[in-house]
């Protein structure tokens, strides 16, 4: 009788999460679960909420300095999920202390400070990733397997969106004031939708950005939201876009149109890829309530016209984002996993940004 060799058992790793918003208790929940985990510190700097983490997860080490959380810890990753201004100099302190890390979206509040932590991830050997948890959805997963099975024939155009009915996040936060935030409503959501759009189109590059931004709401204090538990900045700042509009080209010689927007006058949450193919078209829509996500795929079977309604899989969420990243930490292949996908990212808002001020299109170098 052959017996198949005993699976190697993952080495055990550290892990420990900065920030304990909403986004770091998603990645907290996430390493809590896993079993090849020990999640052995937590930052943040609210008292309350590193007891409450830490009780319910029985997380020993609790920091409300997280350089010394880094000195004290060993850690083998750390998860940065505080505002997004604060990204790069703690994935810098913590890549240069030999930790690999996954930091929230976006990347950073610009390309230019994202490359300075590509660089830093690569100088230290280390993996430096970005949870775009939305391109973990069941509906994105299922549609990836339609365009990977080639019944749509050769992309050549996609729109995408996130645009919602009130939606504003921490509105006079760090989040509306833009040296901290790096911008608005694309920065903050249509970023998920940008990856989700090239990630479905195969990582084409974007050569040039037509963009435009608006600000209709958030400045007279309407569309806010729930989201964020950070303070209200003094003179509660609305320094950045509700709105942003780009038409981007693609090295293929396709296109991609990008709408984003935190509040806008419509009935509800619009959230949607929709992809244009030689032989099939296909389009997912999230109205913003999980598990309300549709996929429909329009091609030709046997000649006729065809409508097909894909499964949709099960999300995976930040639970499938922290799995990838320790999948990547634990593959050894650093030089894959640098933090360079990501940047490009941020390169695409940075000229997107640029167009909107100059009020013309940017070419992206590569
Ligand atoms: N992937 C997603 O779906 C998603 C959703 C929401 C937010 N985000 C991103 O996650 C990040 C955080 O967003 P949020 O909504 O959770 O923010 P938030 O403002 O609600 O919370 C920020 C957290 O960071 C902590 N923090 C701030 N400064 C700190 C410091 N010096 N040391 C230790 N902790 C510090 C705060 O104490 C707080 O716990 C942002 O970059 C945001 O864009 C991602």
């Amino acid at each position: 009788m052959i017996s198949a060799a005993p699976e190697q058992t993952p080495r055990r790793l550290r892990a420990a999460v900065i920030g304990l918003g909403w986004a770091g208790q998603q990645h907290v929940a996430a390493y809590a679960a896993d079993p090849t985990v020990d999640l052995v510190a937590l930052s943040a700097m609210e008292e309350h909420l590193l007891e409450e983490f830490g009780e319910k997860h029985q997380v020993p080490g609790r920091y409300q300095d997280w350089k010394q959380m880094l000195a004290e810890e060993e850690l083998d990753v750390v998860s940065i999920a505080t505002p997004t201004f604060l990204h790069a100099p703690m994935a810098i302190h913590a890549l240069e202390a030999g930790v690999n890390v996954l930091t929230e979206k976006p990347m950073a509040e610009s390309g230019e400070v994202a490359a300075r932590m590509v660089e830093v991830a690569r100088r230290t050997g280390r993996v430096l990733d970005v949870s775009f948890n939305h391109r973990q959805r069941g509906d994105v997963t299922a549609l990836k397997d339609v365009v990977d099975s080639g019944v749509l024939g050769t992309l050549y155009y996609a729109k995408t969106g996130w645009v919602r009915r009130q939606g504003i996040p921490g509105l006079g936060t760090w989040f509306t004031k833009a040296e901290k935030s790096g911008g608005g409503a694309m920065m903050d959501i249509g970023i998920h939708m940008l990856d989700m759009a090239l990630h479905l189109l195969g990582e084409p590059g974007v050569t040039a950005a037509s963009a435009m931004t608006h600000a209709e709401f958030g400045p007279k204090g309407r569309g806010g939201s729930g989201f964020g538990i950070s303070q209200v900045e003094e003179g509660a700042p609305f320094e950045v876009e509700d709105l942003a509009t780009a038409f981007l080209r693609l090295d293929t010689g396709g296109t991609l149109l990008l709408e984003s927007s935190w509040a806008q006058w419509i009935p509800e949450d619009l959230c949607y890829v929709t992809l244009y193919g030689s032989d099939g078209g296909a389009t997912i829509e999230w109205g913003g309530t999980p598990g309300n996500q549709t996929i429909t795929v329009w091609t030709e079977v046997a000649g006729m016209p065809a409508e097909l309604s894909p499964r949709v899989g099960p999300d995976g969420g930040h639970a499938g984002a922290v799995a990838q990243f320790l999948q990547k930490v634990r593959s050894g292949d650093v030089a894959a996993h640098d933090g360079s996908l990501p940047l490009r990212r941020a390169q695409v808002i940075d000229a997107c940004y640029a167009s909107a001020k100059a009020g013309e299109e940017v070419t992206i170098a590569h």
